[in-house]
């Protein structure tokens, strides 16, 4: 864990005091959850303090923008004190101050750049603008002391699936992406179809650990010319056909049932009476749907949510492998949100492996978003120079290998 500055920047020199170390306080806010990191020559966390507003946002079934900037503003002070202390180190201790500036939700943020250029302007530090999902990628180098460039990264988040490929610290060449909706969008979207709740992720993940895979045979969508590329609209679109099928079957049940009864002179059955029989009744104020735990054709919803999460899994590792086989590289990373699921991680290793690479992939913590691995991006940007001003400003549609 505790690598030689040296060790791990292979082609660039530090301009901080080798023996010292060079420390990094990061910030990252760009979506729903308030961090800081203290970490050490971009491989050591010395402190990683995450804020989430999961329990806020839970209540409107996904993030409201609005929400989310207010709760940074209100958490971002004690967040950074809490690393700082956790990290047993002051601000004077720092070598540079680092902050997410895209992309990312323009309200959060805009909090975190303003936070990081008022610190740095302050205590007088130099700034480092970091790119939110090469701060993702570079997670690995945290979990995994010996990674270096080249690699190739499976990035999957709640707003991003890219395969990249890392050609060296900070230089990026894009070799696939989504067409339409994001892996873990995908999954967020699922999961409140079923009835889950947010964040949809983790909850389908658990769910499928109990249902067949191959219970329903969903599409796995392939884009002409594109071969690394991937589109899930489809398999979504697949997903809801299917519950929406079973709900019209459900209500032609529930209607032929009321009718008999009627005519055996029985009260019809009342909305909670057939909400107890598994037949769906809409919406609930969460933005989540009822779903039945079995369908009409005894599949049940553990089923659906192992067949769906068969179906991404499957044409993420499928199409990852064979990119890094068509690059010729031997190193495979999974990053971002999705790069925490059991299944993707099972699955990249056993065929990873059985193809002669090597699958690396963060522990969980540093998977979803973090401070800690905006730190560790940071840190190869800060040896390159790349140290920004106090422009910086927030950019939320920040491309990859974008300054
Ligand atoms: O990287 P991240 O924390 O935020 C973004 O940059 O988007 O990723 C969040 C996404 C959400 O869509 C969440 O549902 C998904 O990652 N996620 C998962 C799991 N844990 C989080 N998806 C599948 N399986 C999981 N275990
Ligand atoms: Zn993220």
């Amino acid at each position: 864990m505790l690598p030689a500055c040296a060790a791990n920047s292979r082609r660039l020199s530090n301009p901080c005091d080798d023996m010292k170390g060079t420390y990094i306080l990061a910030i990252e806010s760009s979506c729903d959850e308030t961090a800081a990191a203290v970490v050490k020559n971009g491989r050591e966390v010395l402190s990683n303090v995450i804020s989430s507003q999961i329990a806020l946002h839970t209540l409107y079934g996904g993030v409201v923008p609005e929400i989310a900037s207010r709760k940074h503003i209100e958490k971002i002070n004690p967040v950074i004190t809490e690393a700082l202390a956790a990290a047993k180190m002051s601000l004077a201790d720092m070598d540079a101050i680092a902050v997410t500036y895209g992309p990312g939700l323009v309200g959060s943020l805009l909090v975190g750049v303003a936070e990081a250029k008022a610190i740095a302007f302050a205590a007088n530090k130099p700034l480092i603008g970091v790119h939110h999902i090469e701060g993702h990628v570079s997670a690995n180098y945290i979990s995994h002391p010996d990674l270096e460039p080249p690699f190739l990264c499976l990035v999957v988040s709640g707003g991003h699936t890219h395969i990249v490929m890392v050609e060296d610290y900070g230089t990026y060449r894009i070799i696939g992406r989504t067409h339409d909706d994001a892996a873990g969008e995908a999954y967020d979207k699922i999961a409140r179809a079923i009835g889950l709740g947010y964040p949809g992720g983790p909850k389908v993940d658990a769910l499928a650990k109990q249902g067949d895979p191959n219970a329903i045979a969903f599409p796995r969508a392939h884009i002409e010319d594109c071969p690394y590329d991937f589109s899930f609209s489809g398999l979504k679109s697949a997903v809801l056909n299917y519950l929406n099928i079973e709900k019209m079957k459900a209500r032609d049940v529930a209607s032929r049932g009321a009718q008999e009864a009627s005519e055996a002179g029985e009260a019809s059955a009342k909305p909670g009476e057939l909400a107890r029989h598994g037949v769906p009744t809409g919406g609930d104020a969460e933005g989540t749907e009822a779903c039945p735990d079995t369908f009409s054709d005894g599949v049940t919803k553990a089923d659906l949510a192992a067949s769906f999460q068969e179906a991404v899994v499957d044409v993420l590792v499928t199409r990852t492998i064979a990119a890094a086989k068509a690059e010729g590289v031997t190193t495979v990373a999974i990053a971002g949100g999705v790069a925490s699921n059991s299944a993707l991680r099972n699955r990249m290793r056993e065929v990873g492996e059985a193809n002669g690479m090597r699958v690396v992939y963060p522990e969980p913590i540093l998977c979803t978003d973090n401070a800690a691995m905006i730190g560790a991006a940071a840190y190869y940007e800060f040896l390159r120079g790349n140290v920004a001003d106090l422009t910086l400003n927030a950019v939320p549609g920040l491309k990859l290998g974008e300054r």
